[in-house]
């Protein structure tokens, strides 16, 4: 389903250039759990971006079920992700101003007023089962750091994603919450067949992935 190949990103910084990404390769397959591990500053949030088509890498290629995502042209790579990829940032990135179900519908505004339609109800469902449903109509910006997560993950999902990315999506929930997620993850890849990428540390999901690769210092080790 995605396969990544020759993946390096550099950066330039006041030091010089950073080789954050040497040269990775991964393949995931339709309907896999892959966990991803590393130290912190290793590269891992770096390389959800790029396998979501949201940071284009220095070198290397992204393919999405044979499509050269970084092939695309912005816009066209801003409706693919749109229509195919749900991300939860490892920061959340909510807007503070609106409700909690404002931006668990965002996603869904550029699309027909139909699939609008639908979305507001799958919204209601999925800030149920993520036991949000009394912060439905909260700011934000006044949430918790675990609900804020949940909220990020609720509006990962609102599109029906066939892939989910996820940045270490329990770092900030008890294990109760973290364990709620888990079995929804589990959930979304039994009945809708959804692949999952996951950067986490949590050993939980990691023993529910199919695999678990390792990056240090930019490189996969397995
Ligand atoms: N936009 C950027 N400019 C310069 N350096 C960056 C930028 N984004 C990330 N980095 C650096 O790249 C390294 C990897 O970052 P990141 O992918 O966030 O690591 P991880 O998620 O594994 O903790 C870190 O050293 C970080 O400081
Ligand atoms: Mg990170």
């Amino acid at each position: 389903m995605l396969c990544a190949k020759d993946i390096r990103k550099n950066y330039k910084t006041s030091a010089g250039c950073l080789q954050v990404l040497k040269k990775i390769d991964l393949e995931v397959k339709p309907n896999e759990f892959v966990a991803i591990q590393g130290p912190s500053g290793a590269g891992k949030s770096t390389l959800l971006h790029i396998l979501g088509g949201l940071d284009m890498p220095s070198c290397g290629s992204v393919h999405f079920e044979g499509k050269d995502v970084y092939g695309l042209s912005e816009n066209e790579r801003a409706i693919f992700r749109n229509r195919n990829v749900g991300f939860v940032f490892q920061f959340y990135h909510l807007l503070s101003e609106l409700s909690v179900l404002e931006n668990v519908l965002l996603p869904s505004l550029i699309q027909s007023w139909w699939e609008r339609k639908r979305a507001r109800i799958r919204a209601v469902s999925l800030l149920e089962k993520l036991q949000l449903t009394e912060r439905t109509h909260y700011k934000a910006g006044v949430l918790s750091g675990g609900e804020m997560q949940r909220v990020a993950i609720a509006r990962a999902l609102i599109n029906e994603p066939r892939l989910l990315l996820c940045d270490e999506p329990t770092g900030n929930l008890d294990s109760e919450n973290g364990n709620r997620i888990l079995q929804l993850l589990r959930q979304l890849r039994q009945d809708n067949n959804v692949t999952l990428v996951l950067v986490t540390h949590d050993q939980n999901i990691c023993m529910s992935a199919d695999r678990v690769v390792h990056i240090k210092d930019g490189v996969l080790l397995n």
